[in-house]
């Protein structure tokens, strides 16, 4: 097995708290490797532009509680391109890279194929608070947006409480509705509206509502649902005659200090991506499957099908009333 003398680590695509636990991981795991580190600023496009920093050990302390990414973000579209991928495969190679950590999303995930394709061998580590990538439990970002989302909704009940309203709350998870189900489930929601069942839980709502006659109701909607939020806020006072307030969470779900299990498994993804490069072994993705880490093939693991967790589904229509 030939040493490997040099890596670097992007981060790509949306920001996720976490991320800045797992570069933290990547450059200690590869010192301690005696492998160099370089840190690329703003994922691929920084790459094409050779915006390289070198990571000492040192470079890394004091980032784990911090939200974001010390190293930037961005979604390239000129790097999905045949040109984008040599022009970034040739960077790596004129700075000595032999192996990439890529953190983000299926989007990334693509890239990193493609540039493994390319003789840079590249590892995807998932960091997305949208937890959609099929071949992982989990993914960097999903805890701590989880988090935020259901101790803002805490509030949102305080107020709705106090003028007799529903609060209509419109979560992240862009095509997914991982995020809202959890959301929904742990926050004590009336109703959690999922693009994976289409809105068929209006009439429900609306019964419920005028049932039970609470006086406040929390129903989550995630933004890849087919009926807009605005709209679902809309159709619930006209059938309910409940005054109905909604609330856009949008990007404060992506700031703030990760929590303690987006730190430690970040910490743990980011070990395991630089321990597959070290042994030469290129064109994976990372994850954790029933808290264990595990490693896939890039292209079976964007192959595969994951759906939101049909029981907790169940669960959350059944308790909620
Ligand atoms: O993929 C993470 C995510 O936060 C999605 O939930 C959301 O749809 C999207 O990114 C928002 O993207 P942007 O930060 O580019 O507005």
């Amino acid at each position: 097995m030939t040493k490997v003398k040099k890596i670097a680590v992007l981060t790509s695509g949306g920001d996720a708290p976490g991320m800045n636990a797992a570069i933290r991981a990547v450059v200690r795991t590869a010192h301690y490797f005696g492998i160099e580190v370089a840190g690329i600023r703003f994922g691929y496009k920084g790459l094409m532009e050779g915006d390289l920093l070198p990571l000492g050990m040192r470079s890394v302390s004091g980032i784990i509680q911090r939200g974001g990414t010390m190293l930037h973000t961005a979604r390239s579209s000129e790097f999905a391109t045949p040109e984008g991928i040599e022009k970034a495969a040739e960077v790596a190679r004129e700075n000595g890279i032999e192996g990439l950590v890529v953190i983000g999303g299926d989007g990334s995930f693509r890239g990193a194929m493609a540039l493994s394709e390319k003789g840079l061998p590249t590892i995807g580590v998932p960091g997305t608070i949208d937890n959609d990538i099929v071949c992982t439990d989990y993914s960097i970002g999903f805890d701590t947006a989880c988090n935020i989302a259901v101790e803002a909704i805490d509030r949102l009940r305080d107020t709705s409480e106090s003028h007799n309203r529903c609060s209509v709350v419109e979560v992240m998870g862009h095509r997914a509705g991982y995020l809202a189900l959890e959301i929904g489930v742990a926050s004590g929601a009336l109703a959690v509206l999922v693009p994976e069942r289409s809105c068929d839980l209006m009439e429900e709502i609306y019964v419920k509502i005028r049932t039970h006659q609470k006086t406040q109701n929390i129903v989550v909607v995630s933004e890849g649902c087919r009926t807009p939020s605005a709209e679902v806020a809309r159709l619930i006072e006209e059938n309910t005659g409940m005054s109905t307030r909604l609330t856009v969470l949008g990007h404060i779900q992506r700031g703030g200090a990760p929590s303690s299990l987006d730190r430690v498994n970040a910490t743990r993804l980011g070990y395991r991506a630089v321990d597959l490069l070290r042994k030469g072994i290129g064109n994976r993705v990372v994850g954790i499957q029933s808290d264990k880490l595990v490693d896939y093939d890039i292209q079976e693991a964007l192959d595969m099908q994951k759906s939101i967790e049909e029981e907790l589904y169940t669960i959350s229509r059944i308790v909620s009333m």
